[in-house]
């Protein structure tokens, strides 16, 4: 095996060991308390609203099917040998993405740290949106090369979830930069560059 492809086959790896393991994390949230969670620092008010609490709990569990489901769809044997499971698997990937979006979307406006974070956040909903329903509607169209390139943006954008909880703790425990800030610049810093990697992958990989 030559070197380009040993380093694609661990970047793959590390990938989807990182898909997994924060893909499973919301499991976490059965049952906790909400002031051992980000819930314990939204107002009391917030903690009333059954709409947000149905939102920030959708939110979470079909974001954390995104990231597990998604992440199959990038494999290459998957795709020739188990045609009919890369479509089911996509089918949930693109509902879990729409629900997911549009709940994070609204929670995004209640983001701990303001008017910054929450427009990092919306504007991330929005993009995946966007992405996630050109893959769906190119592949309607039969045009695999634009599935594909939209599907790398959309999952680019979701691994937004595994950057933000990877620079979280830098920031605050290495960096020694207090909570909110770090939440303020990773609002924004955990999606931007993911998109950028993903449209210079594209050109390099793909044209
Ligand atoms: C890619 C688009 C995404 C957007 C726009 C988004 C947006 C948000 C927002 C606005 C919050 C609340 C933040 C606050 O109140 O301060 C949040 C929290 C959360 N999100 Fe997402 N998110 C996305 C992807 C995901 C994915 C794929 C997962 C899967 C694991 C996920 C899991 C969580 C969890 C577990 C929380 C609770 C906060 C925590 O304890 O870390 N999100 N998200």
């Amino acid at each position: 095996m030559d070197f380009a492809k040993a380093r694609l086959k661990t970047g793959y790896f590390f990938l989807g060991l990182f898909a997994v393991f924060i893909g499973l994390y919301p499991l976490r949230f059965i049952g906790l308390p909400y002031e051992e969670s980000l819930l314990g620092s939204k107002p009391d008010t917030l903690l009333r609203s059954s709409i947000y609490l149905t939102a920030f709990y959708t939110h979470i569990f079909l974001g954390g099917l995104a990231l597990l489901t998604g992440f199959s769809q990038f494999y290459k044997t998957l795709r020739r040998k188990r045609l009919t499971l890369h479509r089911a698997l996509g089918k949930i990937y693109v509902i879990a993405v729409l629900l997911s979006g549009l709940a994070g979307l609204g929670i995004a406006f209640f983001a701990t740290g303001g008017i910054i974070p929450s427009l990092g956040f919306a504007g991330l909903a929005l993009l995946w949106l966007y992405t996630t329903a050109n893959a769906y509607t190119s592949i309607k169209k039969t045009d695999i090369d634009a599935h594909q390139r939209w599907m790398i943006r959309s999952y680019a954008l979701c691994f937004a979830a595994v950057t933000l909880r990877l620079y979280l703790p830098l920031f605050t425990g290495l960096l020694n930069i207090e909570f909110i800030l770090s939440y303020k610049i990773i609002a924004w810093l955990c999606w931007v560059p993911n998109i950028i990697v993903a449209e210079i992958f594209i050109v390099r990989k793909l044209s």
